[in-house]
């Protein structure tokens, strides 16, 4: 499988959605960062490299508590959010945040850094462990790398059971079955920590450790707008998105039966809010 179809996927499809949606993603995916990040500080004066950086507002967040004397450097392999993270550091003066398109599987990132970060950047590598390495390599010596991932389907009820609703309505396409860009291997393809601390020890890394966050997210704020977000991202939208004219003309019945899934965690204000749950994994490379 090439990594270009993946690339591909971020830079238009993927952009387009996570455009739509961005005031809830920041939002429910901060909550998960900001606590790795008061676990696991940057010092001042560190340069840090942030993995799968996406909008980059996990970047500039770094840049600003690493002072004048060091700074952050944002990595995607989609321009088109290099491209936003960088209009975004010019109108919040972040000098110290710069961003690079780059396929971290692959290409140099520049370096040597202190530390390495990634939120939700590393679970949809076509090759996991040739992106394990080339980030470490990319580290000093001692260079400690946190990263956030999706823990198990069952907790994370905002991805999991929409995709279960939209398996019992829409036909599932296999990516294989289809010319259509995706997203590679998906949310969930680090949550077991048998499985990815054994990536992480065969690709050199050393003093592997999970720690269980758990965190409720909002994704939307009323049921209308929670609906539309999983049908339009995580598994539930992909599925929808590549049983092309099927998925739309399913739609319909799809709603129908979100409404039921959702509606059991609207707030008193409306807004839906699920439960979500992380590993924060710290590794780093040996001395
Ligand atoms: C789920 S998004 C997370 C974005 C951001 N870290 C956040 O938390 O909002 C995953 C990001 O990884 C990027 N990505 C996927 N594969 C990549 C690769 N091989 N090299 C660099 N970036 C990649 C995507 O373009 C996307 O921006």
């Amino acid at each position: 499988m090439s990594n270009d179809v993946i690339i591909e996927a971020w830079n238009t499809v993927l952009f387009d959605k996570f455009s739509r949606f961005k005031h809830l993603l920041i939002d429910g995916l901060s909550s998960h960062s900001e606590e790795a990040l008061k676990r696991h500080k940057h010092s001042p004066g560190h340069k840090v490299l942030d993995i799968g950086c996406g909008f980059g507002d996990s970047t500039i967040r770094i840049a600003k508590s690493l002072g004048a004397d060091g700074f952050a450097v944002g990595v995607d392999c989609a321009s088109n959010f290099i491209r936003e993270c960088e209009l975004e550091a010019a109108k919040v003066n972040a000098d110290n945040a710069k961003f690079l398109v780059a396929d971290v599987e692959a290409d140099d990132m520049g370096g040597p850094y202190d530390e390495a970060f990634a939120r939700f950047g590393t679970m949809f590598f076509n090759m996991p462990g040739a992106a394990m390495r080339n980030i470490r390599l990319s580290l000093k010596p001692g260079g400690k790398f946190t990263q956030i991932v999706w823990r198990k389907r069952e907790d994370n009820p905002w991805l999991y059971e929409a995709e279960v609703c939209v398996k019992s309505i829409v036909p599932v396409i296999s990516h294989e079955d289809t010319d259509a860009v995706h997203c590679g291997p998906g949310p969930f393809s680090m949550s077991g920590p048998d499985m990815v601390s054994e990536m992480l020890r065969v690709t050199g890394w050393n003093r592997i450790s999970f720690e269980r966050f758990d965190s409720d997210i909002c994704i939307g704020r009323n049921l209308e707008e929670a609906i539309e977000f999983a049908m339009s991202l995580g598994p539930a939208g992909e599925i929808i998105r590549l049983a092309e004219e099927e998925g739309e003309r399913l739609k319909p019945q799809v709603v129908i039966a979100l409404k039921e899934v959702f509606g059991k965690y609207q707030r008193e204000d409306g807004g839906i809010w699920t439960p979500s749950s992380t590993w924060f994994v710290t590794a780093y490379n040996p001395d």
